[in-house]
């Protein structure tokens, strides 16, 4: 209580700054200050090539592989304002005197009379206005390509003649991220940049580590003859690299010093001169890129020096994202629900589903810590399902391939090599070496797969699995189908002393990790949600005898949870391995648990009554103003025995944080019961753009897309937001929102629509793009209901059921009353 009290004194305190708004006609968040509480950032491009822009200029960028295969450095441990991989730096020459800014406002320190970030979709565009210019850089990666394409213009608005030198500068790391952190000694032997001079006066600053020399290379060119350029830092900065990056010496002389690099740190900086007449502007486009060779790389290099080209691209970005999100648009009374559903979530979704948990300001993707993760990207793939099944298959088939021949799944594996690995339970030695949950999931994801499409073939694509001892070619291979089989069967083998499956290293919750023989109540619900998939498919292709089985394991895991599990008023979560409960009214710590309330009931096996009861207890004890906490009361101090949950303080992460991931399973689960209202609170809470009105000091991340954790209010600091970008919260709350509030899911015989909603909400619009079809849908709800369909007509005619069949034509209209 006492740590409530104050949560609640900081927070009359805190009043919070304007930092931006939403945009979306331009489907843009716009920042306005660039001084964010902490680092903000949008992504560009996709793992193939891409990475990260902050607000404030800095740039992460890679190719295929953040830990092998990285291209600039940036530390995000370091303070906002130092440099971070990348900027442009102006010299505005005004007869004798001159000034030395940047639109980035980092390094320099620079304050202009008018400033903007607008942050879009795989794109960044700044505005900068003040000291007689105007500036406007746009970032983003063109589709398909390996270039970073920076466009900037410089308009002279003083109404004299200016000139203008413009420097964009980035500083290259080591392939290996990680290297380039631990090794000061090898790396910076090996760091090379030669400089080519072209006959028409364009530079290309080719850089490679020595042993890449002959096998890739990242280059950096633009659309204009440079007037100088650097390449090796020391040089570029002057004085012996003292004043740092605020005011580097070449650009003061007004020319840079045409270095390269024979060791050292490498960096990439080009000037350009500009003399504008007032009101001209200045244009060029830089290319910061990577290939095998640099002359592999002059065709993409010849296009992109056309800035037609970049236009063009630009505009095939903008055709890409009206595509993607045209497959699902909502027109609800909630204008913030509309703009998350139509622009953000979807757009985060997409995100996680290229970067998995593997490259962020907070999961760095260096070494082997963190690569493409079996759970997290079959969970993110459920959120872009409807939108690009095709791309989701291929990543869900990687995933199939490092599933072991056992049908339990390695916890991560590496994109740019494939190798997998067990993820942190390779360390501990006295703790099981898998997860119990990674290889359910999956079932999930190719379910989802071919309700969207129907593609039952894919069930017989052959598919190896994952066996370190073997080369590729001698693994065995299997049927998509088997691949599944072969998870379940793990499961339901795989139980302890209760009949209730074991934990393995961890389940979802990456924290608790109890003693071999302990038992998860989570992983118990998820194997019977899997199962109830199962169940579909294996109807769909008219398996009887899988159905049959699959049917007899549903209900006795069924009835073992509803045996062992209910503690009076909600589930329990855990066993351990001595059998006793955690997640349980008669612990001191860890009484109730969110998942052992919402996973009963998404599975199917919670009772009614029981349902009922659990979402009550969770409203009771878990919620707060802030979303649904994770479990209550936090342990208060290291605890061997559970391990990493009891490393955070209470109300942090997963020791009672308000870990968002889990938020949405519980408005599945109100949906589930019928209760419309609470679902949709539920979804406001948790809501990040509804943060921009005056909380964003206290929530301090970015409003424009979910962080996976708040903390609780056990914490005196209720309300902080972090890792932003990389949750399931994304793919998770879309699902919630769309399938289940809006209600509108894909199954193999039909679009079931089947809302439930908030009571006060008369209607709502949806067009769904369903196999190869528009599906116009509008929902009345006259008598002011939740849940229930009364009737459904299809291009005005009556159908039986909420299921609309799959009908061929372009576009179908569909009229839902509620009540
Ligand atoms: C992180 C992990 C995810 C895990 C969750 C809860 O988000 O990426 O795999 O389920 O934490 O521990």
């Amino acid at each position: 209580m006492a740590a409530k009290k104050s949560a609640k004194a900081k927070s009359v305190k805190t009043q919070s700054r304007d930092y931006g708004y939403f945009d979306d006609a331009n489907k843009e968040y716009v920042l306005r200050d660039p001084a964010t509480p902490i680092k903000w950032c949008n992504y560009v491009g996709t793992l193939d090539f891409g990475g990260i822009v902050d607000t404030t200029g800095g740039t992460v960028l890679c190719k295929g592989d953040p830990a092998l295969n990285r291209i600039t450095k940036y530390i995000s441990q370091m303070p906002a304002g130092d440099f971070k991989g990348s900027t442009v730096y102006l010299r505005i020459k005004e007869k004798k005197s001159y000034k030395i800014v940047s639109p980035f406002v980092v390094p320099t320190c620079t304050i202009w009379d008018k400033w903007e970030c607008r942050v879009g979709l795989s794109y960044t565009t700044w505005l900068a206005e003040g000291y007689g210019i105007r500036v406007k850089i746009r970032v983003f990666v063109p589709a398909k390509s390996s270039t970073l394409i920076q466009d900037i213009s410089v308009q002279n608005i003083s109404g004299k003649k200016l000139e203008v030198d413009v420097v964009p500068v980035y500083e290259f790391s080591h392939f290996d991220a990680l290297k380039q952190l631990t090794n000061a000694d090898w790396v910076p032997q090996t760091m090379t940049l030669d400089a080519h001079r072209e006959k028409s006066g364009h530079v290309i600053l080719e850089q490679y580590a020595f042993m890449k020399k002959k096998y890739e290379v990242n280059y950096f060119t633009a659309s204009m003859a440079a007037d100088s350029y650097d390449g090796d830092r020391r040089s570029f900065l002057g004085f012996n690299e003292i004043m740092g990056w605020s005011c580097p010496g070449s650009i003061y002389k007004g020319k840079l010093t045409n270095s390269s690099a024979l060791r050292g740190d490498n960096i990439a900086a080009q000037m350009f001169k500009f003399k504008l007449a007032n009101k001209k502007t200045g244009r060029v486009a830089t290319q910061l890129g990577k290939q095998k060779s640099l002359a592999a790389a002059m065709p993409e290099i010849e296009k992109y020096r056309n800035l037609r080209n970049i236009d063009k691209a630009f505009a095939e970005l903008a055709a890409f994202w009206n595509k993607y999100l045209g497959a699902l648009q909502v027109k609800t009374p909630d204008a913030s629900f509309n703009s998350m559903v139509n622009i953000h979530n979807p757009r985060q979704c997409h995100t996680t589903k290229n970067w998995s948990r593997y490259l962020s300001l907070y999961q760095l993707g260096f070494g082997s810590d963190r690569g493409i993760g079996y759970r997290d990207s079959s969970q993110d793939l459920l959120g872009v399902m409807s939108h690009m099944p095709e791309e989701a298959r291929v990543l869900a088939e990687n995933l199939l391939s490092v599933q072991l021949e056992e049908g339990n799944a390695m916890h991560q594996y590496f994109p740019s090599t494939m190798e997998a690995n067990e993820g942190d339970s390779r360390e501990k030695e006295d703790r099981p070496k898998y997860y119990g949950d990674d290889h359910l999931w999956i079932v999930l994801t190719v379910a989802s797969y071919l309700k969207e499409t129907g593609n039952l073939k894919f069930l017989q694509k052959q598919i190896p699995f994952y066996n370190k001892k073997k080369e590729l070619s001698k693994r065995e291979k299997a049927t998509v189908l088997e691949h599944l089989k072969r998870s379940l069967a793990f499961t339901h083998k795989d139980c302890g002393k209760h009949g209730i499956p074991h934990l393995g290293f961890a389940d979802w919750n990456d924290t608790v990790n109890l003693p071999t023989g302990a038992e998860s109540l989570f992983n118990a619900n998820l194997f019977a949600k899997a199962l109830v998939e199962m169940i579909d498919i294996c109807q769909a292709i008219g398996d009887k005898k899988l159905v049959t089985q699959y049917k007899a394991w549903y209900e006795n895991i069924k009835a073992k949870v509803n045996k062992v599990a209910w503690d009076g008023q909600w589930y329990v979560r855990w066993f351990d391995e001595k059998g006793k409960a955690l997640g349980s009214s008669k612990n001191a710590v860890n009484k109730i648990d969110s998942l052992g309330q919402s996973w009963p009931v998404i599975s199917g096996v919670a009772t009614e009554e029981r349902a009922k009861l659990a979402l009550k207890s969770v409203y009771k004890y878990l919620n707060t103003k802030n979303g649904i906490k994770l479990s209550w009361p936090g342990y208060d101090g290291f605890d061997p025995h559970v391990g990493g949950v009891s490393t955070y303080p209470p109300g942090a992460k997963e020791n009672g944080g308000i870990f968002l991931h889990a938020n949405p399973w519980i408005m599945i689960a109100e949906t589930i019961v019928g209760n419309g209202d609470r679902a949709f609170q539920y979804y406001n809470q948790i809501n990040p753009a509804a943060k921009n009105n005056g909380l964003i000091d206290e929530f301090e991340s970015e409003p424009y897309c979910y962080p996976q954790n708040i903390l609780g209010d056990e914490h005196e600091k209720f309300g902080l937001a972090r890792n932003a970008w990389l949750s399931g919260t994304s793919s998770w709350t879309y699902q919630a929102a769309t399938q289940y509030i809006l209600g509108i899911k894909a199954t193999f015989d039909g679009l079931s629509i089947n809302p439930c909603i908030p009571k006060a909400w008369n209607e709502f619009r949806v067009t769904r793009k369903f196999r190869g079809a528009d599906y116009v849908i509008h929902v009345k709800n006259p008598k002011g209901v939740s849940k229930g369909v009364k009737s459904v007509t299809i291009d005005g005619r009556e159908i039986k059921g909420h299921v609309v069949p799959i009908l061929s034509g372009k576009k179908h209209v569909v009229l839902v009353m509620m009540g």
